[in-house]
């Protein structure tokens, strides 16, 4: 399996702090961003990793991700438990504009070809390091999603145009099956209080989907909408999160309560 790590984007929701660093390159407690996705691939044991991410962003990110190679970092090292050899092989992809998730998904198509993939949006950061590893081991094609129900305070915002909304995209759960998602709903939408992480596992057939798209009323090609066609053919599975997870990239409160969150974790080790 191949991992995907999605890092473009503008990071505007963090700016000034993305003025002159890429948002995944942040510090989260005593890391940048990026590494907390990645250890889920490491822990996964998938040391084949495409990252995607904005032109301007390509020599910061790489330069980070180089330090894993040759022991240079043995604290990050040690943390996503890779051996001395152990060696990642990072393949870079580079999206031209933020045209969506969906849209930067695509860019992995022709190197990871007909392997399935686990793709982690680069501000997603997981109290369960093995979050991927069995549903990874076991994976025997359609999609698998992770959800976490939230409390309601942590549920809603208030865009620029005055509409409170769901941070996130919605599941309605019936039974042991998702049968819809719902990208950032209206309070008045609002299916349940599972929502869907940034963890996301496919199969090859992941791109046809994707080139089927259409961008959605702001602009993106939508992961949901990927997601709900997975739905559509009766080929989603999905599974809880244990313990936290937070959006470090979805506000300043989410990057800080994802850095203490992570403090936590490091403390309790
Ligand atoms: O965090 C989970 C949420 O992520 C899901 O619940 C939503 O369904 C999903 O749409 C997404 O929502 P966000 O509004 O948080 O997505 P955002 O635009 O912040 O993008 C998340 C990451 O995806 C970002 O850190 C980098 C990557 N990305 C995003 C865009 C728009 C790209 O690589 N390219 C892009 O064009």
């Amino acid at each position: 399996m191949y991992g995907v790590l999605l890092a473009g984007g503008t990071g505007s929701r963090l700016w000034p702090l993305t003025e002159h660093a890429n948002k995944h390159s942040l510090p989260v407690y005593d890391r940048p961003m990026i590494f907390h996705p990645l250890g889920n691939l490491m822990h996964a044991g998938i040391r084949d990793v495409v990252v995607v991410t904005g032109g301007e962003h390509y020599e910061q990110i790489k330069k980070l991700l180089d330090t894993l190679d040759h022991a240079k970092d043995k604290n990050t090292r040690h943390f996503l438990k890779l051996a001395p050899h152990d060696h990642v092989n990072f393949r870079f992809r580079l999206q031209d504009k933020p045209a969506g998730i969906a849209d930067a998904l695509s860019l992995a198509q022709w190197l990871v070809r007909d392997q399935p993939i686990a793709v982690m949006l680069a501000d997603n950061v997981f109290e369960d390091d093995h979050l991927l590893t069995d549903v990874a081991k076991n994976f025997k094609g359609g999609a698998h999603i992770f959800l976490k129900e939230l409390p309601e305070d942590q549920l809603w915002e208030t865009g620029k145009d005055g509409v409170v909304r769901a941070k996130y995209g919605m599941a309605r759960v019936e039974g042991d099956k998702v049968v819809e998602i719902i990208e950032k709903p209206t309070q008045d939408r609002l299916p349940s209080r599972y929502a869907v992480t940034g963890a996301y596992i496919y199969d090859a057939s992941v791109f046809s989907v994707v080139h089927t798209l259409k961008p959605s009323q702001r602009g993106e090609l939508e992961i949901t909408d990927v997601n709900n066609e997975y739905i559509r053919q009766g080929r989603m599975t999905f599974s809880v999160v244990k313990g936290w997870w937070g959006d470090a990239g979805e506000s300043r409160e989410g990057l800080f309560a994802a850095g203490e969150l992570a403090r936590r974790k490091c403390r309790q080790s």
